[in-house]
Parts: structure tokens; C-alpha cells; sequence
């Protein structure tokens, strides 16, 4: 099957057509900056020229940076507030399949990247400019885990140990690293996730951080995908649902 994957995120809005049994892109990937401010009208001009960029009539999956709950937008950290009840589906065109950003790279990280072959309970925490997270069991999502949003230190994680703040405040990789052990230890304590998986764009950059993480017999992965999960998961979702 085919469909087209739509992934909104902070600075860029990227699409691509999927081959969603293979799990690849089957063109190559479009990218557009984000507008400002990012208001659902100005977002939707955008993936409109995306769908009309492929002249694609067929499935579409978008991703959102907030929690999605029936089609309908019901958080919105890191984007315009106006977001807030939107039906995004309806936004984005019927038969739109609209779900969260971090679920969605889930999605495809679980079934063609590092959690491939998982049966256990797997985490995914994508770092970028807020924290992200994806739940999953025998391969199944717990959609709109907000775990980003766990407080460390009387902090929200994302506040503390997002790329964003890395990067604002100019941290080292192993002061950062400081900061994401502690939040990941946090989490194995409340989950004990048999793997974790480590995603969003500062996953490329791994072996500055990963090997200061331990989280002693629980793995800590980085994501295969890359900056394609988002992608490759909307897509899916569009054809599975
Ligand atoms: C949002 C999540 C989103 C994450 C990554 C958080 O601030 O609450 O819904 O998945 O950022 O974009």
C-alpha cells in the first residue's frame, strides 16, 4: 500500500509518499518551513501544497506536536495555542488520519527500525524541541503518553532535558547528558520498559550522548529512521485505520 505521510514539527513541514509494507519512502521527501506564527490556517496552506506537490489523491497520515484525541487537537505546548479543538482531520481533508508526532515515529520505529521484533513493553522519547513519547506493548501503541511532561526535580522534563534546552543554554553534551540520565531513570522507574528508544533529530548525533547514559540492564537505543519515522508512521496510520 501506498499513502502519503505528512510530519508537522517546530521549524519544518515534511512530506513524502510511502510504501507503507516495505516501510520507505517511495519519493523523495518535500520540505517546507514552518510558518509564523504556525495557526491551523497557515499550516494547512502548507500540507495542501504538500498533497498537491505529489498530486496525491490517496491515503494522507499528519502528525501534530500535541496530544490528538479523535481527530481532535487538545494540547498544544510548543505550537500556537488557537490549535486547541481543532478537528484536524476535518482541517486537513477528509479522510485525513491525524495523530501525535512522537506516536507516530513510534509507529514505524516498532515495526521497521530498533524496535522491530520487540514483544516487550517498549518506550520511545524523541528529544527536539519539546520531549516526546510513544508506549508500546507486543508492538501495540498506548496513544498520547505525554511523558515529556513528567516532572524531574520539580521541573517539566522537557524544560529540562529537551534539545531545545541543550541547545538555548548552550550545555555541553555531558552537562546535557546529566540531565537526560536522570529524566531516563526516572522513567525506567515508573515503567520498566524492557527497551528505550532514543529518537527525534538529535538521535543522529548518539554517540556524543549515548554512551554517558546508563541505565544499567535496560537498553537505551537510538532510532533507526531518523527524521523519516514521522513520516513512514503517519503514513501507516493512514492505511491501517
Ligand atoms: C507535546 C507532545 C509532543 C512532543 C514532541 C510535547 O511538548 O506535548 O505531544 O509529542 O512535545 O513534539
Amino acid at each position: 500500500m501506498e499513502a502519503l505521510g505528512i510530519d508537522i514539527g517546530g521549524s519544518g513541514i515534511k512530506g513524502a509518499t510511502v510504501d507503507t509494507v516495505a516501510g520507505e519512502l517511495t519519493r523523495e521527501r518535500l520540505r517546507i518551513p514552518t510558518p509564523e506564527p504556525s495557526t491551523p490556517a497557515a499550516v494547512a496552506t502548507v500540507v495542501r501544497e504538500i498533497v498537491e506537490h505529489f498530486s496525491w489523491t490517496g491515503p494522507v497520515g499528519v502528525t501534530f506536536p500535541g496530544v490528538v484525541l479523535n481527530g481532535v487537537i487538545r494540547t498544544a505546548a510548543n505550537v500556537d495555542r488557537s490549535w486547541i479543538g481543532v478537528n484536524g482531520e476535518e482541517l486537513f481533508g477528509a479522510g485525513a488520519a491525524l495523530l501525535n508526532d512522537a506516536d507516530a515515529a513510534g509507529v514505524a520505529e516498532v515495526a521497521f527500525g530498533a524496535g522491530r521484533d520487540h514483544a516487550g513493553a517498549v518506550l520511545m522519547l524523541t528529544f527536539g524541541t519539546g520531549i516526546g513519547s510513544a508506549l508500546f506493548t507486543g508492538g501495540r501503541l498506548v496513544p498520547n503518553t505525554e511523558f515529556g511532561h513528567v516532572e524531574v526535580r520539580g521541573k517539566e522534563a522537557e524544560h529540562r532535558a529537551s534539545d531545545q534546552v541543550r541547545e538555548k543554554h548552550d550545555l555541553s553534551w555531558e552537562k546535557w547528558a546529566e540531565h537526560v540520565q536522570e529524566y531516563l531513570l526516572h522513567m525506567r522507574d515508573l515503567l520498566w520498559p524492557s527497551l528505550i528508544i532514543i529518537g527525534g533529530g538529535v538521535s543522529k548525533k548518539a554517540d556524543r550522548f549515548l554512551p554517558l547514559i546508563d541505565l544499567g540492564d535496560t537498553p537505551v537505543v537510538p532510532a533507526v529512521l531518523r527524521n523519516e519515522a514521522g513520516i513512514i508512521g503517519a503514513a501507516m496510520t493512514a492505511v491501517n485505520r
